[in-house]
């Protein structure tokens, strides 16, 4: 009978040892990167797998202003876990809790022994998309020129290259113009009056004419045919391959009179220009808000109803 208990034993210490090394071991290891939104911007983190474990959770990078504890607490509640869903977040730093436990997650699936080949998306999904909408890739929002950088080299250009923008660079473009850069509220990179969120944001490509989804980070179609050569009187809109057209939605102005109205809906537009503006010289690209345009015959071939106005339109390309 002692034998035999030993016995049993013995083969339940084996499947143990071969469950863990062959089947639960979930990751590879190495040091494995993941960001997210926090209350500020963004917070990113770095796990290291040692042995298939998470050994080791840091925020390497975050501008919150009040985390509390949850730089420390997070990742040490993610070790004693194992995993992102079974902590808690710490109180009153939910929102930074929660970016960290997300930018986990991300690593922690790149880390996961699943996904060894990462799966890139952009050019396939898009070419599917081609008759409806284009769904854009992710923007990486860990890229870029520093912001004093930036300001140096932003600058009016009206000298345009035909090649196309890749639709990273689109998705990237328009993120940064007035994309969604707080998920828990919803609000955006540009401020906006009484938080109206007025503005849409037309894309006049080759192809066609587009609208701007921020919530799904896609472009829904608008027209079949391209309608650069009407964003402006200047011959370069039909070269650019990316003319952002501003249309006001001024129903959604519900206080003041007309005046005011179109004055929020000017300086909200001018704070997306310069976001564009901004985006543009960190990756060395040319753009020029123009205001000089045929608003009539543009909100005309746009079918847009009578309360949505152009404002604005900034075309975008490479430098000639
Ligand atoms: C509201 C507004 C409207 C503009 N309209 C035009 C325009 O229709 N055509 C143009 O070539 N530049 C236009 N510009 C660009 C200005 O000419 C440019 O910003 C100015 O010369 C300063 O150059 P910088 O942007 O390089 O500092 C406009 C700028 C603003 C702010």
């Amino acid at each position: 009978m002692r034998k035999l208990s030993i016995c049993f034993l013995t083969v339940l210490f084996l499947l143990n040892v071969f469950c863990t090394e062959v089947f639960c071991e979930k990751y590879k290891d190495g040091k494995y990167k993941g960001i997210s939104t926090g209350y500020v911007g963004p917070v990113e983190v770095e796990v290291k797998i040692k042995s298939g474990k998470i050994s080791q959770v840091k925020v390497i990078n975050h501008a919150e202003n009040i985390p509390g504890t949850s730089i420390k607490d997070i990742p040490e509640r993610i070790i004693k876990a194992q995993n992102t869903k079974d902590v808690d977040t710490v109180s009153g730093a939910t929102i930074t809790s929660k970016a960290i436990l997300r930018g986990v997650t991300e690593a922690l699936k790149k880390a996961s022994k699943k996904s060894e080949k990462p799966k890139k998306k952009p050019l396939k999904k898009i070419e599917t998309v081609m008759e409806g909408s284009i769904v854009l890739p992710d923007p990486d929002l860990t890229k870029g020129m520093p912001l004093m950088k930036c300001l140096k080299n932003r600058k009016t250009s009206r000298s345009f290259k035909k090649k196309e923008l890749t639709f990273d660079i689109i998705s990237e473009l328009l993120w940064a113009a007035n994309g969604i850069n707080r998920i828990d509220n919803g609000k955006r990179t540009a401020p906006s009056a009484m938080n109206s969120q007025e503005i849409d944001i037309y894309v006049a490509l080759k192809r066609g004419l587009y609208k701007y989804n921020h919530k799904k980070h896609l472009l829904s179609p608008v027209l079949n045919k391209d309608i650069r050569e009407l964003t402006g009187y200047q011959k370069f809109t039909q070269i650019a391959p990316v003319n952002l057209i501003y249309v006001a939605n001024l129903n959604k102005l519900t206080g003041g009179d007309g005046t005011m109205k179109e004055f929020y809906a000017a300086t909200d537009t001018g704070f997306i220009c310069q976001n564009v503006y901004l985006y543009c010289a960190s990756e060395g690209l040319s753009t020029v808000v123009l205001g000089w345009v045929d608003r009539k015959k543009l909100e005309k071939v746009m079918k847009l109803p009578k309360n949505k106005k152009v404002t604005l339109v900034q075309p975008v390309g490479f430098p000639e």
